[in-house]
């Protein structure tokens, strides 16, 4: 782990985070993600080693524990920061929660009230009142997941918010914009991006992004390389965009069956720019 923590620090990055949450049976099974949560003291051990290898700041994020038995965060994070760690983030439901209950927030209270360095709480602020609400926790701040899946304007309103002013309606249009302006930054994501930035599986060596990740064109036909990369990372969106807009399962249809960015540019346009007829 050390040494992952220099190669992250030598390809330039401003802090290196450690993900002690990762509650899916892939990842825990083979003692990473939120299984380092049930070994505290080599958890601590770890980063300890990491601090010592770079300069830029060690950070974790956990989850309350391992399961209702084993509830350790607060310990946890007082020997993370005695560790070394530059601040933590807790979401606080546990592995074998997943993403049932709801995030026990008292508890993400009661770590932070444990430690000098900063500490972020996470889960549930699915409403930019929820975020404002929560920062009363005595948290440094709050981390948004779903909720910005749902809702990528929820921090400008949590802002306006936390500052007194009136939340702004965010229009039909706008999220539309929004999404165009995604694809056209997904699609170019990654273009002239270093061959040590990807994962490249043993045997099969470095290919030139080019050849795996074709600049995106205006073909018609179905989409290949980046261009399906992008239609996949829309529908991975999709899901959580859709939800709660009116005949958003139409669209997430629509959206799901695009092949081709022309074709999904499209769909988008049509249910959020058209002009509605009388
Ligand atoms: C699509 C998705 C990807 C996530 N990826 C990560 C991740 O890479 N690392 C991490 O620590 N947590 C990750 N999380 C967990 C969130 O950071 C967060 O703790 C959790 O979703 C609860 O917050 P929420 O209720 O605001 O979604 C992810 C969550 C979602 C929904």
């Amino acid at each position: 782990m050390a040494a992952a923590a220099q190669i992250v620090e030598g390809m330039g990055a401003d802090i290196v985070d450690v993900n002690m949450g990762c509650p899916v049976p892939k990842i825990a099974k083979h003692n990473a993600g939120c299984s380092l949560m049930r070994e505290p003291a080599h958890a601590a051990s770890v980063i300890r080693a990491m601090t010592s290898a770079v300069k830029i700041p060690v950070t974790v994020k956990m989850r309350a524990g391992w399961d209702a038995t084993e509830i350790n965060a607060p310990d946890l994070a007082k020997r993370i920061e005695d560790a070394g760690a530059a601040a933590v983030a807790v979401h606080g439901r546990t592995a074998a929660q997943s993403y049932t209950g709801s995030s026990d927030w008292d508890l993400i209270a009661r770590v932070a009230s444990g430690l000098s360095i900063p500490v972020f709480g996470s889960g549930d602020c699915i409403e930019a009142s929820q975020m404002v609400e929560r920062m009363q926790s005595g948290v440094s701040g709050v981390l948004v997941g779903r909720g910005a899946l749902r809702n990528p304007f929820i921090f400008e309103q949590a802002s306006a918010l936390m500052s007194g002013r009136p939340v702004r309606a965010i229009t039909h249009e706008e999220r539309g914009r929004f999404l165009l302006e995604y694809i056209e930054l997904l699609q170019n994501e990654r273009l002239g991006e270093s061959a040590g930035f990807r994962h490249v599986a043993p045997g099969m060596g470095a290919r030139p992004v080019s050849s795996e990740f074709p600049v995106s064109g205006e073909s018609r036909g179905p989409a290949r390389g980046h261009d399906k990369w992008v239609i996949n990372k829309l529908r991975a969106l999709n899901s959580w965009y859709t939800k709660g807009i009116d005949n958003g399962s139409h669209l997430r249809v629509r959206i799901n069956a695009a092949e081709s960015i022309p074709h999904l540019r499209e769909i988008i346009e049509d249910f959020f720019l058209a002009p509605v007829s009388q």
